[in-house]
């Protein structure tokens, strides 16, 4: 394996802003991942996946490791109504979920066309039309970087919540794998009331017709991120209070609030932000999506510091006017 020095980061997140990293290596298994954690005990380091959450301000002074780890294992029968697959972190997650939905293995669909890793799906606990990967999640193999020990995390010991596990809070494991538990038995719930439009004329939809659903509904809101760059949704939805949703409520009846819990309801950041004046805005080479302002698009800067000057514009703004305080999604390094 071997290390680069002065590495340049862009083609390795989608946004692509420029920075090196000090040292850079791409192990292919876990005695080279180990090897390097060994070799370089005192750098700080950054794993790095599909790079589709994540950008760059400033160069990385330590070790960035990129890993290479692909396959897949099913363990089931034909006659078992639950599929367990372990997929390896590095395999792309959209091509997973096809391969998954190929077999008729239900679970993930919902989840199509998310960019990014397999590896990177339970760190962020990635979510969309209803459904969010923790209900398919068995266990995650993990490495400690610290101590270079293989420990194997249930969901329950993963801390899943809405776009936050164990992985994104303490930045001390690395994921090696997934064990996916799906099931053979498909019926489609009508969670989200844009894939129901977009399947209102199905009756009974099979798997394959709500994953490309779901495409076609992702494909008219969200900016390839190979055409455009970008890094998904950029901000969290955030959490208010009732009294606060009733009281903005009677100036936006239409503000989208979805139950949390007592006392608290999660709101729509999309919603601030346009009715803040920022859908579509674009200020130099940054700019909100026009049709979804809860991502944030680089027309062509390579300055890392262009994107959070404009995540702070926005910040502010929805701040003023609202008096709710965005929170990023997408990590910033
Ligand atoms: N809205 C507006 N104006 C817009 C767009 C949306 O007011 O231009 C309002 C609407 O009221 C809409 C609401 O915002 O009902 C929610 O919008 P949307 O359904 O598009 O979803 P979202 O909350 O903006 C979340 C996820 C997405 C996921 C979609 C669909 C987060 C931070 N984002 O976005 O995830 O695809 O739901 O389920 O939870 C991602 O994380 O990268 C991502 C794309």
């Amino acid at each position: 394996m071997e290390y680069h020095k002065h590495y340049q980061l862009k083609e390795l997140n989608s946004f692509r802003t420029e920075a090196y990293a000090k040292i850079f290596c791409s192990p292919t298994n876990i005695d080279e991942l180990r090897k390097c954690l060994e070799e370089y005990p005192s750098e700080k380091k950054l794993i790095i996946g599909g790079g589709c959450n994540i950008f760059f301000t400033k160069n990385f002074d330590g070790l960035v490791i990129k890993p290479e780890f692909f396959g897949l294992h099913e363990a089931s029968s034909e006659e078992d109504e639950d599929v367990y697959i372990e997929a390896m972190a590095s395999e792309d997650w959209d091509s997973f979920v096809a391969y998954t939905v190929e077999r008729k293995f239900c679970g993930l669909e919902n989840l199509s066309l998310i960019p990014g890793t397999v590896g990177a799906a339970p760190v962020q606990n990635i979510g969309a039309y209803g459904a969010e990967v923790k209900d398919c999640i068995r266990e995650v193999v993990a490495m400690d970087i610290h101590t270079g020990e293989v420990i194997s995390f249930a969901n329950n010991e993963c801390e899943f919540s809405y776009r936050n596990s164990i992985f994104k809070q303490r930045n001390k494991y690395i994921i090696l794998s997934v064990v996916f538990h799906l099931k053979r038995k498909f019926s489609y719930r009508p969670k989200y009331v844009d894939l129901n439009r977009e399947l209102e004329s199905i009756e009974d939809p099979t798997i394959e017709e709500v994953r490309e659903a779901v495409i076609r509904v992702r494909k008219r809101k969200l900016p390839s991120e190979k055409e455009l760059p970008n890094a998904g949704s950029f901000f969290k939805n955030p959490y208010i209070t009732t009294d606060q949703a009733k009281k903005l409520s009677k100036d936006y009846p239409d503000l989208p609030v979805y139950p949390y819990k007592d006392g608290w309801v999660k709101t729509s950041a999309a919603f601030l932000i346009d009715k803040a004046g920022y859908k579509g805005k674009r200020v130099g080479d940054i700019g909100t999506y026009p049709n979804q302002p809860l991502i944030i698009v680089n027309y062509g800067s390579s300055d890392g510091n262009k994107i959070v000057s404009f995540m702070e514009e926005i910040k502010s703004v929805v701040k003023q006017k609202f008096s709710i305080e965005l929170e990023p999604e997408v990590r910033i390094c």
